[in-house]
């Protein structure tokens, strides 16, 4: 693939993109991006599609999860370790209930560029462009931040370099040994989930000491001190992607170098646009998010454009279609899919469409219609004879309060007290985990309910 057609997208029609007013300043930063060292590297693209393949076909599950938006000014090791920290324990929970590996994908080291909803935004009589994103332009409300700036796709790759390589010492480097399970859950003690967690670690510790006493020394004991973890974002913003893409000396293939799986998001997705040509150039694995206004046409379409050769692990369908929609919309995408023998991971998406105005004013999610998705998207797949094969949830390691309901029972009025995100609300660390609870749940259902037919 020559690398010229890398720039195809120039050519059509996109959307959601910032007008950079200073041309020259624009070039300047995509050639330092050119210059610089790729994030992610082929091998690492490769392998997650061979895994999202075993999603797939049912034999792993997915786990993607993070911010809805990161950002400069909140960003920090602890941040990170934290939201990495929730993602393993939940993605040990949900081993627990699949019995099946788990992938781990962070929403993460690159999710900087926000979709919106309006071009612009008036605050009292002043209106302004939106914010877009700490990579595209500053979210405070005045006409200087607002402006976007090219220079911010540097301080993004930075940010995302650092975080990548704190991810990489914490994923290789002891911190995920499984040995420390128990470590895991010191600041769970006051959780209201603490309890079961401990439940599900003192198994595993069994099961450990147990392979120990039998004289089994697991050879491959790497595998239980490490673990794969993989990057995410939403590709919005091309000049980005397309400056950190580079050519596969090895296949020839071009890779996005800014994260490891990209997606499309809802309102990106159209078939002729510049974000799915973008994508279509691409070798890494992608995701589709899906919303009710996807046609079946527009899906069939868009599969033969990011799935020509019909490889399983290549495309992930997201659902994002809200609690009181998903029944209507997910079973006539189902039908296109299994009618196309097409090869897809289905995720469940169960916040972009779920988010209320509260009457506080903020923006919530509130949890039972989370919850509520999550179960729906769980039955159609039974009913339907196809494979849930993971979840995307936009949540954080930090104790916030911007989604209501759970376990403490999240009330309207808490929101103001930690009301962080820099975009949509996400779970906090003990919401996610009681969502974990759940779909560990859901799985071990689906496990009898086939175990049942299989045996009737
Ligand atoms: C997102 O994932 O943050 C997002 C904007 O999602 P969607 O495109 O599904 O609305
Ligand atoms: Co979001």
């Amino acid at each position: 693939m020559a690398s010229a057609e890398i720039s195809s997208w120039r050519t059509r029609d996109r959307v959601q993109m910032p007008v950079y007013t200073d041309a020259a300043r624009l070039s300047a930063a995509e050639a330092r991006l050119r210059a610089s060292p790729p994030l992610v590297f082929a091998d690492e693209a490769r392998r997650l599609r061979a895994e999202l393949a075993e999603v797939a076909h049912g034999r792993a599950f997915l786990l993607q999860g993070g911010d809805c938006a990161e950002s400069f000014e909140q960003f920090g090791a602890d941040q990170v370790r934290d939201t990495f920290k929730v993602l393993l324990q939940m993605a040990m929970v949900l081993t627990y209930g699949a019995k099946v590996p788990v992938v781990k994908v962070g929403r993460i080291a690159g999710q900087f560029a926000k979709p919106r909803s309006a071009p612009t935004e008036t605050v009292d009589g002043v209106e302004l462009p939106s914010y877009r994103g700490d990579i595209i332009n500053g979210f405070a409300f005045d006409a200087a931040s607002r402006l976007p700036d090219p220079d911010r796709m540097i301080e993004g790759y930075t940010q995302a370099a650092a975080t990548l390589n704190q991810l990489r010492g914490l994923s290789k480097g002891g911190f995920a040994d499984i040995n420390k399970v128990h470590q895991w859950t010191l600041d769970f003690t006051a959780e209201d989930k603490a309890a079961a967690y401990r439940d599900i670690a003192n198994a595993l510790q069994d099961t450990l000491d147990f392979i120990r006493a039998a004289g089994l020394t697991p050879t491959k004991s790497e595998e239980l001190a490490t673990v794969d973890f993989y990057t995410s974002h939403e590709a919005l913003l091309l000049e980005y992607e397309e400056s950190l893409t580079r050519r596969d000396p090895m296949t020839g293939d071009m890779v996005a170098g800014s994260g490891h799986l990209v997606w499309i998001g809802d309102r990106t997705r159209q078939p002729d646009g510049a974000h799915v040509e973008f994508c279509s150039r691409i070798m890494n694995p992608i995701g589709l998010k899906c919303g009710p206004t996807i046609s079946n046409d527009d899906l069939k379409v868009l599969i033969e454009r990011l799935n020509p050769a019909n490889e399983a692990g290549r495309l992930t369908l997201i659902a994002r279609f809200g609690h009181a929609q998903v029944a209507e919309h997910l079973p006539r995408l189902i039908d296109t899919v299994t009618q196309m023998g097409a090869h897809v991971v289905w995720s469940c998406d169960p916040m972009h469409g779920n988010t209320i105005k509260s009457a506080s004013g903020y923006k919530t999610r509130p949890f039972d219609d989370v919850l509520g998705e999550v179960r729906e998207f769980f039955r159609i797949h039974a009913e339907m004879g196809t494979i849930p094969g993971g979840v995307h949830f936009e949540m954080t390691g930090q104790d916030v309060t911007e989604c209501t309901g759970g376990l403490r029972a999240l009330t309207d009025e808490d929101l103001s007290d930690r009301y962080h995100t820099a975009c949509d609300p996400r779970l906090n660390a003990s919401q996610s985990l009681e969502l974990a609870f759940l779909v560990n749940q859901l799985m071990r259902d689906g496990h009898a309910a086939a175990r049942d037919a299989a045996t009737a």
